[in-house]
């Protein structure tokens, strides 16, 4: 498995990636292939360079979008922002989440990294917090 930095041509095979990884989660992922299209297109565009792939045996198994630019309300300054992290189910739990995080981190350049989680999806709360994000106080946001 390698993790390397996303290219636009990589955006058209994300889609489908997004909606199956977000089965049983249906509340925070997509209602259609055509709006997670245009999802992905936009967080590519708010910032290119924060884009991070999964990459085994040839095939796209997880991604990572990140924005380097983000302004904080909580911080009122800018700082690092996680917008959208997948990992395709059958390859959950094989650690390519956690890198997938690292390569973006690093990308952003602040310890200053903040999220959004869904109160529901716990899977993703105990990843988080397994790489030591905590909570905000009184919100769903995580830095
Ligand atoms: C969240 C997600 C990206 C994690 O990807 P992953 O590749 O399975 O995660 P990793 O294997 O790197 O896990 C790293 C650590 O996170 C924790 N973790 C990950 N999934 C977990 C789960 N389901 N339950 C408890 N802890 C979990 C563990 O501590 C794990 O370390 P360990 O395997 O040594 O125990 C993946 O579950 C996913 O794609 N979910 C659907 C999309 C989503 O919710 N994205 C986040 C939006 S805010």
């Amino acid at each position: 498995m390698i993790i390397r930095a996303g290219k636009k041509e990589d955006l058209k095979f994300l889609p489908e990636l997004l909606m199956k990884s977000y089965k049983g989660i249906e509340e925070y992922g997509e209602e259609s292939i055509d709006k997670a299209r245009r999802y992905i297109d936009e967080l590519y565009d708010e910032d290119p360079k924060c884009f991070f792939v999964a990459e085994l045996e040839g095939e796209i198994v997880g991604f990572v979008f990140c924005n380097r630019f983000w302004y904080s309300k909580f911080e009122h300054s800018q700082v690092g922002e996680i917008n959208e992290i997948v990992v395709i189910p059958a390859h959950h739990h094989e650690g390519i989440g956690k890198e997938l995080l690292e390569a973006a981190m690093h990308q952003l350049q602040t310890d200053k990294v903040e999220l959004w989680v869904g109160a529901n999806n716990k899977n993703a709360i105990e990843f988080y917090k397994s790489i030591g994000f905590v909570e905000k106080e009184h919100t769903e946001k995580w830095i």
